[in-house]
């Protein structure tokens, strides 16, 4: 793959951002830590190789934190730099951590996360379990490598 750049996410690529998003993640909403996130609303980063769109991410500045609400790399390569571009607005907005959640089930997020900096700091037993009674019916049962999706998992970065 050729370098990978990243940009913001333009309002005239809103449409493919949230089908893209909606066919991944089962909705044009995400559910984590109890709370449920549009992606009509959250500004988003694009990544581009060979004048493709490579990858997407998706964030909501809250506070002192930024929490990646969505992360997809849609060929080999293309996360490292979108983790990097987030971590880079999210220090430019005065954010002093990064975070994100993610499932039980994902051992590739599991390991690119901490792969690129970032480290354990929450597991809530039963968490999306929970969220797909209360908040997102469409979340599937049965996710990567056939395993029960049960589990939230957070990984934090620090800023400073
Ligand atoms: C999790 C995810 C974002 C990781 O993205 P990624 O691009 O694969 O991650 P990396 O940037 O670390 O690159 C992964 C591999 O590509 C290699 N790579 C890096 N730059 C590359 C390039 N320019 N060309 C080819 N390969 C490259 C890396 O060395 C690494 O290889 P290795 O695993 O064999 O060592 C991606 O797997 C994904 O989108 N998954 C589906 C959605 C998802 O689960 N998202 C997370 C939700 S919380």
């Amino acid at each position: 793959m050729t370098d990978v750049t990243c940009r913001p996410l333009r309002d005239d690529e809103r449409a493919w951002a949230i089908d893209v998003l909606t066919a991944w993640w089962g909705g044009p909403t995400v559910a984590g830590r109890g709370q449920v996130w549009d992606l009509h609303e959250v500004p988003g980063i694009v990544a581009e190789a060979g004048g493709e769109r490579v990858g997407l991410v998706t964030y909501s500045v809250e506070g002192d934190r930024c929490e990646i609400v969505t992360m997809n790399a849609f060929v080999k390569g293309a996360g490292g730099p979108l983790l990097r571009a987030v971590a880079e607005v999210a220090r430019e907005a005065g954010c002093d951590r990064l975070q994100v959640m993610t499932t039980n089930d994902n051992a590739n997020a599991i390991r690119f996360y901490q792969r690129h900096g970032m480290r354990f700091a929450a597991l809530r037993v039963g968490a999306v379990d929970e969220a797909r009674r209360t908040l997102k019916p469409q979340i599937p049962e049965i996710g990567n490598d056939g395993i029960p999706i049960r589990d939230e998992i957070d990984f934090v970065m620090g800023l400073r």
